[in-house]
């Protein structure tokens, strides 16, 4: 007998406001105490007045004239976003007769969010978890999977080491009692972030500059958050997807390997689910730069102001909401809209997949290397992160011949996981990412005939 409980469909993820009233009470309420199962119920991007959580960075801040429009992620159940992708490849797989409560231990492979997801979404679920991640990510993440009861198994490295991970998973799937939550693989997370967060993010920029968005940015770690962007491309043709990578580890832009301090993005390869057609730019950041620029926005802010000419305070309210991708994400942005020569009726989209809560051990880390951060450091740092950037970091990827070297990457990768190449070849083609989104409908009917038929039998 199952007793998993069942959760949102997509829709609702995208629209809470049409859940049943009781229910969506019922999960506000939840919000009191995270380990209640009314919270599968809060995974969506809208707050309790069904707004979507988002910020426009201040222009004496981001020193261009487009609006930069952030997602927020950090109030997601479990602290990120990544929940979400966890939650419908648990849900999809239910759904499909492929897992169950009773048989089943859920494997989360990831670089941390993704498995405190996991860790999360199997505990409300009632499910066994195990997260294999790398060893060397921040000591909050692995915190918050033990409190979610989720179990480790820590391969070598660090965020660049993703490769490691999923050789391991290979590992657990010798036993069929275990079922891999595979995100670097599998549909349910590009359904998620086209459908859900793409859709949030159309909301988001309806109420900024001319309500279009001319450019959507996001640094690809699964490649789930930029399928928002084949949404945003559906809606606005013309507007142009940016995937961000690392300096350190580009590879995207040039099939460059290394290791960086970025986490959860840059892992050193062309994921299944990374629909690289409608990528039309990759650009370079400096790992350091994203961290120093998180301490600077965080730690830094009564200095900033001043030096910005702002009122003392009025960074206040952005303490708290980035981590370090959503830095790299906010930087990729501001260069993003001085290289389309955007100005103030343009909206930029970004995401903050997390925020500050899991980096105050960066922070402590980036003090050992750097130093004491003094007024005249706050300045030099300012300038060289928010101001800086090259051209001879953003590639055009739109030529055919840049598709077919990703197409590449996508199959020296994919080939050695056993798929086959006539699956990678029908993922050249929009028409394969289209009838995978296309699948949402017939898998939101099943959710609610699932939950009408528990329902009944309660
Ligand atoms: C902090 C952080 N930023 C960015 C990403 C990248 O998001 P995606 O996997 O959807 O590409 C992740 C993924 O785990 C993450 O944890």
């Amino acid at each position: 007998m199952d007793h998993a409980v069942m959760g949102p469909t997509y829709h609702e993820m995208l629209h809470p406001e049409t859940l049943p009233t009781a229910l969506r009470q019922k999960a506000l309420a939840a919000r009191a105490n995270e380990l209640d199962p009314a919270n599968l119920f809060n995974i969506t991007w809208k707050a309790p007045d069904n707004s979507v959580r988002h910020v426009v960075l201040p222009k004496e801040w981001t020193g261009v004239d487009a609006n930069i429009v952030v997602l927020l992620g950090r109030d997601f159940p479990s602290g990120s976003h990544k929940v979400g992708p966890a939650y419908v490849t648990l849900m999809e797989g239910e759904l499909a007769g492929e897992i169950s409560q009773s048989e089943n231990t859920i494997i989360g492979p990831s670089t941390g969010n993704f498995g405190i997801g996991v860790a999360y979404i199997s505990k409300l679920k009632g499910y066994k978890a195990v997260v294999i991640m790398p060893e060397q990510m921040s000591a909050e993440r692995y915190e918050r999977i033990k409190k979610y009861g989720g179990s480790l198994d820590l391969t070598p490295g660090s965020e660049s080491d993703v490769i490691l991970v999923l050789e391991r998973t290979e590992h657990y799937k010798k036993d069929p009692r275990n079922k891999i939550l595979a995100q670097f693989e599998l549909l349910p997370n590009y359904r998620f972030h086209r459908y859900v967060t793409g859709g949030s993010a159309l909301e988001a920029a309806r109420l900024h500059g001319n309500g279009r968005v001319a450019a959507f940015v996001s640094a690809p770690g699964s490649a789930g958050t930029i399928a928002a962007g084949d949404e945003i491309k559906a809606a606005f043709p013309e507007s142009i997807i940016c995937a961000l990578e690392p300096h350190e580890c580009s590879t995207l832009f040039n099939n460059g390997r290394g290791v960086h301090r970025i986490e959860g993005i840059g892992d050193k390869m062309v994921t299944l689910i990374h629909n690289v057609l409608t990528t039309d730019y990759v650009m370079l950041i400096h790992d350091d730069d994203c961290v120093m620029g998180l301490e600077l926005i965080e730690n830094q802010q009564s200095t900033l102001e001043r030096s910005l000419g702002m009122q003392a305070g009025a960074l206040r309210s952005l303490r708290g909401m980035f981590g370090i991708s959503g830095i790299c994400n906010i930087l990729g942005s501001i260069r993003m809209a001085k290289h389309l020569g955007l100005g103030p009726d343009d909206n930029v989209v970004t995401i903050a997949t997390d925020g500050f809560d899991r980096y105050p051990s960066v922070m402590d880390n980036l003090k050992q290397r750097k130093g004491a951060v003094t007024e005249p450091v706050v300045h030099e740092w300012f300038e060289k992160v928010y101001r800086g950037g090259s051209p001879a970091d953003i590639l055009d990827v739109r030529s055919r011949e840049q598709k077919d070297r990703l197409f590449a990457y996508k199959q020296d990768v994919w080939t050695k996981f056993n798929y086959s190449l006539d699956y990678l070849n029908s993922m050249k083609s929009q028409a394969f990412w289209e009838s995978e989104y296309a699948k949402i409908a017939e898998i939101d009917a099943a959710v609610s005939r699932k939950r009408e038929l528990t329902a009944a039998k309660s």
